[in-house]
């Protein structure tokens, strides 16, 4: 009587082919990594696109407010102007205020029109010559410095420049109610 040999084991004798199931599985796995390698090159950039500007938040930039020969020397002015704030994708335009007291041509103090007490505004006083804040009584001078009233810090002076005849700020926020400046 004829014994009929299994199929596999007749491959394995004769020695002339590869097992399929390897050589399916080597297929599987370099397949698997290409596309691996082709989904990774294309995340990055598109990662990079979409995350990239959320670590530049509220990106701050130079704010013409007013040309320096307009401002009066020694004389606090109230400033409006138009800002564009830059958080990740959102751009929005606000307008803000700032106080300016000229010194000289290129030497002018710029202050946060925010008490720092609780985050009023507040207004100069040209009598007396002091900053007075309605909300509790905080009184500063012309140089910001507290002189009555619970204000726990001195007015939040601004960064400027003056470039081109232009008077040139940076519009910040601080925390209010600290002693130190935090800044928003
Ligand atoms: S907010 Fe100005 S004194 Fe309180």
């Amino acid at each position: 009587m004829e014994v009929e040999t299994p199929v596999s084991a007749q491959h394995h004798e004769s020695g002339t082919s590869t097992p399929v199931g390897t050589r399916r599985s080597f297929f599987t796995r370099v397949t698997a990594i290409i596309a691996s390698f082709i989904g990774i090159s294309m995340a990055v950039p598109i990662l990079g696109y979409v995350v990239a500007p959320a670590f530049h938040r509220r990106k701050k930039e130079w704010v013409p407010v007013s040309a320096i020969d307009d401002l009066p020397l020694h004389e606090p002015q109230a400033l409006d102007y138009t800002v564009t704030i830059k958080d990740g994708w959102h751009e929005t335009k606000s307008t803000k205020g700032v106080w300016a007291i000229k010194h000289s041509q290129d030497e002018v103090t710029v202050f946060s029109p925010i008490c720092p007490h609780l985050g009023c505004g507040f207004r100069w006083d040209g009598q007396d010559r002091l900053f007075k804040c309605p909300c509790h009584g905080s009184i500063y001078d012309l140089k910001g410095s507290v002189q009555a009233g619970p204000a726990p810090r001195p007015l939040d002076s601004l960064p400027m420049k003056v470039e081109n005849g232009q008077l040139m700020v940076i519009y910040k926020e601080f925390k209010s109610g600290l002693s130190e400046q935090v800044e928003l």
